[in-house]
Formats: structure tokens, C-alpha cells, sequence
């Protein structure tokens, strides 16, 4: 096995528009990441990863970068940000910037000379075609609702977005794209960054032939993933990146790959470290999706969750590195998805446990901003409070074509709104929970009166000190970095558990992710094994157990034979 630092280090992503405010407009900023540092020390996290702070216009808040080389003025300066790389680097943590060269922002000087004329020098530096019927040249959705073509008057032919109107897709068959964009990277790995987390880094390559997608069921549009996900070239492309950039310094890189398969995995991530180390598949996050893979009220199964992720910590086994996660700044809050927030107890509690669930498995973690203090889904209620250009497009079309009815719609946004992850993060129970001295930018879940930094770090038995012991777990056990991982009871409804396995320790990982007790049987050479953590307080093994509503816990077995 090949050891690598991050192979063993935890990351902790940072929102940094809802981290904290330092300047009193409402924003958070790079200062304030500064200023937290301290915190994030405390927690153990090894590894910063901060979301866009670019210049950009903000619609898709940062994804949509307009110079990828200057700080957008909300967040501070290129001062402020060689600040916060010195002052994590002093506090022994390592820093991992966005990478986001899907697309640019249609404000990026890039575009603005691109739409200009045909035979402008940037027009290839994007992705036009002709219409066809009068319409767009096929039947392609974006992942931000409509079209994902625009039509550009002034030369009357389409641009490709995959995502938003204002976020064009680069045209990476031009080699002049991919020489702007290594040379970026080594301006920013000169600068001292520490890695990439590389957005949607799976679309990068087209198909030249774009025909019609198949149908997405309900939906007026085609899927353009047969052409653009896990696209011809995206190996190649990457393997050039690496040869360029990546292998002339010491990263941490992850690609977030929409519609990655196992086998896809093992070539992004290979383990011959020529393309990426680690690559964040969504099989996992798209099983309470339904159909449409996002607005659908379903809740996780606890024997398909087994299921896939089993399948990816035996699939990439010694072939690849998986990178673990349960939230990000697109996905709802954990607690709210899949553990119970009804009470205080339950919450702490399944949270705990799916922490635990998650942790000790192979593989990089990562921990999303306020995971560590179980906040929730945020608590608004009206369409006003919504600020995210997904959520807004999707209850558009779906409520104006038919196929929701509001409330309906709603109710999804409450549930799956990429913006239950983008309240402010919560710091104390006083005003604004200490996140700005003004009004946030976008509301603050009620609940930060009780669900707080202040009140977690003060408790020891508290979700944060949890998921530091976690920390202290992976940093100590080689055990639990790269030692084999072995599903138990498959079938079993409540109960997600495993072994791992190197050498002559194994670690027996038990996790009721259910509010009903749980019976199981354990396997009795793990009876005189060490108690390692407890989402509930002590255990006492025996052969049958009945385990409590969310109780989960790890057990050691040093000398296994
Ligand atoms: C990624 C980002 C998401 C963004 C999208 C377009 O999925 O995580 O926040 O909206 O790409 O850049
Ligand atoms: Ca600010």
C-alpha cells in the first residue's frame, strides 16, 4: 500500500460567504476565516478546503468566476488571502483551493471577447453551435433548469452552459484553454496553496457530435450526459494537468465527479497517482433523489446505503482513493436527511452515529462547515428566503410547467435546497450567532440559539468533541486509514457495520442508523476488544445486543489470530 499525507489527513470545507463576517456587511470573508483558525485547530482538522472567493458576479455565489486570479471584493483582498495561507500554514494546516474550469462566468474577459464576433480570437475558447429549427442545436437541459444553450445575438449562434446561462462551458479541445488554466494553477500553487478540489471536473470533455439527449422522465429536456459526463478526452486532459502542474508539487487534488462509476473512479483517482487523488462520487447522496435524482421527498434506505458505499470501499480497494462525505455547500444537512433532529438527544446522537459510520471507513474524509456542531436544514419558510439559482430556477419551471404544485415545491426546497448548507455558520447563541454584526446575507436557522459553537466547544460529551476524537482516531491508527474494510449483515434494516482490517488489528464498526433499538450479534472475539468511542456512553459487548436508537460505537481488536 502506498501511504500519502492525504491519505491521512481530514479536511473541513468552508463556505466562506456564510463562515463569518468580519467587516459588518453581512458576508463572510477571508479575515474571518483568519480569525476561526483557532477554532479549527481545536477541532484537529488537518486540511482547509475554502469554496470560491474569486471575482465574480455571485450568481451561483463564486462558481461563476469572472478572473480567476484576483479575490472578489466581498471577500477581502489578495493580501487577506496570502494572510490566511501563512497564518493556517503557522496553525499546521494545509490549504486546498475551488478549481472551478468547467466554466467561467459570462462576465470573464475571456467570454466578453469570445460573444464579440465569430472569428474573435476567444471564440474558440467556448463552446458555439449553430441552431436548428430555429431552436437551440439540441434538446439539452442544464443542471440550472431550461436549456443548456443561449442563444447570442449578436452572432446569432448558441453557447453551451451546463450549468447557469451566465456560466458558459470552456472549450477545453482548444489547447490555449488548458495552457491559461495550468498556468493559473501554478500561480496559485507558487503562491503556497496546497491542492485543488476540482469543480465538476468529470464535464470538462465534450462530445465534437452533440445529438439529442435521451428524455429526463417528466422533463421537457434531454440528458447531455452521454456527451459531456466522463466525456472522450477527460483522461487525457487530466494526465496533462498532472504532468504540468499537479506532479511539480505536493497536492491534495479531488475531483467532484457527477456520474462517476467505480470503474471511472479508478482512473481518475488510479493509484498510479496519474490524474487525481481522490475523486467525490454521488451515488450515496442521489439515493433519496428518485427519478429526477434531486426534488423527490424520499428517505435513505439503510440496506442501499450499505449497499453502495460497501461497494465503493471494496471497489477502489488498492486500485484508487475514495473520498468520504455525508454534506457540502450543495447538499442538505445530514442530521435533517438521514439521522432525527426531533429532539436534542436524537439529534446528538445520530449525528454521532453517522459520523461515526462515516469515519472510520477508507478513505479521505471530509467535513462540511457546522456538521461538527449537527446543525440542521434551515428552518425557512417562504420562497423569499431562498437565495440559491437552483432552487429558484427548479420551483420556476416546476411549478409554471405543471408538474408541482407550489406547496409541493416548497416542501422539496425545505427538504433538498442546496441552501439548507448555507445559513451562516453558528458561533454563539447571541445576535446573529455571532456570525455578522449586520443583517446575513441569507437567514440564519432559528435554532442557533441552542445548536451553537460556544455551547459545543464548552461540553464535553458535545458532536463537536465527537468528531474531533474522531480526528484523533484516524491520526492514530494506521488501522483506520488503510486497513481493509469488510461489510457485516448486508440485509440487516437498521444496522450499518464493518470490519477493518491490517494486520493483526481489526476494528469492529457498529452503527444503528434508526430510532428503534437494534439487535445484533457480536462476534464474540471482540469481546474483550477496546471501547475506542461511543455515541452513547459506554457499551457493554455480549454475544446478543440490543442496541439503542442511534447508538453506534467502535471496538478494537489488537491481537486478532
Ligand atoms: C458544482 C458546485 C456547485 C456549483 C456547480 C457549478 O457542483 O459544487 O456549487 O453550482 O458545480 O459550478
Ligand atoms: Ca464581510
Amino acid at each position: 500500500m502506498n501511504k500519502a499525507w492525504w491519505k491521512e489527513c481530514v479536511v473541513y470545507q468552508i463556505y466562506p460567504r456564510s463562515f463569518q463576517d468580519t467587516n459588518g456587511d453581512g458576508i463572510g470573508d477571508l479575515p474571518g476565516i483568519t480569525a476561526r483558525l483557532p477554532y479549527l485547530r481545536r477541532l484537529g482538522a488537518d486540511v482547509l478546503w475554502i469554496s470560491p472567493f474569486y471575482q465574480s458576479p455571485g450568481r451561483d455565489n463564486g462558481y461563476d468566476i469572472s478572473d480567476y486570479q484576483a479575490v472578489a471584493p466581498e471577500f477581502g483582498t489578495l493580501a487577506d488571502f496570502d494572510e490566511l495561507l501563512a497564518q493556517a500554514h503557522r496553525q499546521g494546516m494545509k490549504l486546498v483551493i475551488d478549481l472551478v474550469v468547467n466554466h467561467t462566468s459570462d462576465q470573464h474577459p475571456w467570454f466578453r471577447e469570445s460573444r464579440r464576433s465569430r472569428d474573435n480570437p476567444f471564440r474558440h475558447y467556448y463552446i458555439w453551435r449553430d441552431g436548428t429549427d430555429g431552436g437551440p442545436p439540441n434538446n439539452w437541459g442544464s443542471c440550472f433548469s431550461g436549456s443548456s444553450w443561449k442563444l447570442d445575438e449578436a452572432t446569432g449562434q448558441y453557447y453551451l452552459h451546463t450549468f447557469g446561462e451566465f456560466q458558459p462551458d470552456l472549450n477545453w479541445d482548444n489547447p490555449a484553454v488548458r495552457q491559461e488554466i495550468y498556468r493559473m494553477m501554478r500561480w496559485w500553487c507558487d503562491r503556497g496553496v496546497d491542492g485543488f478540489r476540482m469543480d465538476v471536473i468529470s464535464m470538462i470533455s465534450k462530445t465534437a457530435v452533440m445529438p439529442d439527449g435521451p428524455r429526463n422522465p417528466g422533463s421537457a429536456y434531454g440528458s447531455f450526459a452521454p456527451y459531456v459526463v466522463n466525456g472522450p478526452r477527460v483522461h487525457e486532459y487530466l494526465q496533462e494537468m498532472n504532468r504540468e502542474v499537479l506532479s511539480q508539487y505536493d497536492l491534495l487534488t479531488v475531483g467532484e465527479c457527477s456520474g462517476l462509476t467505480v470503474e471511472q473512479a479508478c482512473r481518475y483517482a488510479n493509484a498510479e497517482g496519474t490524474e487525481l487523488n481522490m475523486a467525490f462520487q454521488f451515488e450515496h447522496m442521489d439515493l433519496d433523489g428518485g427519478e429526477s435524482f434531486k426534488w423527490d421527498l424520499r428517505k435513505i434506505d439503510v440496506v442501499e446505503l450499505k449497499r453502495v458505499l460497501s461497494k465503493w470501499q471494496t471497489g477502489l480497494a488498492g486500485r484508487a482513493w475514495n473520498s468520504l462525505y455525508w454534506c457540502n455547500h450543495d447538499q442538505p444537512r445530514i442530521v435533517s436527511r438521514l439521522g432525527d433532529s426531533s429532539t436534542p438527544e436524537m439529534r446528538e446522537r445520530s449525528a454521532k452515529a453517522l459520523a461515526l459510520c462515516l469515519h472510520m471507513m477508507q478513505g479521505t474524509p471530509y467535513i462540511y462547515q457546522g456538521e461538527e456542531l449537527a446543525m440542521t436544514n434551515a428552518s425557512f419558510r417562504s420562497l423569499e428566503d431562498f437565495r440559491d439559482v437552483e432552487s429558484l430556477n427548479a420551483y420556476r419551471e416546476l411549478t409554471e410547467s405543471g408538474q408541482m404544485e407550489p406547496e409541493e415545491m416548497l416542501n422539496c426546497l425545505r427538504y433538498k435546497s442546496r441552501d439548507n448548507a448555507r445559513t451562516p455558520m453558528q458561533w454563539t447563541g447571541g445576535p446573529q450567532a455571532g456570525f455578522t454584526a449586520a443583517e446575513p446575507w441569507i437567514g440564519l436557522n432559528e435554532n442557533y440559539r441552542t445548536i451553537n459553537a460556544q455551547e459545543q466547544t464548552e461540553r464535553l460529551d458535545s458532536v463537536f468533541y465527537f468528531y474531533r476524537d474522531l480526528i484523533r482516531l484516524r491520526h492514530r491508527y494506521e488501522l483506520i486509514v488503510y486497513g481493509d474494510y469488510r461489510l457485516l449483515w448486508p440485509e440487516h434494516r437498521q444496522v450499518f457495520a464493518y470490519i477493518r482490517a491490517l494486520d493483526m488489528q481489526r476494528l469492529l464498526v457498529v452503527c444503528n442508523l434508526s430510532g428503534e433499538a437494534a439487535e445484533i450479534r457480536v462476534p464474540e472475539e471482540y469481546a474483550g476488544g477496546e471501547l475506542l468511542i461511543s455515541s452513547c456512553g459506554d457499551v457493554t459487548i455480549r454475544p446478543v445486543m440490543a442496541l439503542r436508537p442511534w447508538e453506534a460505537f467502535a471496538i478494537l481488536q489488537e491481537k486478532y489470530d
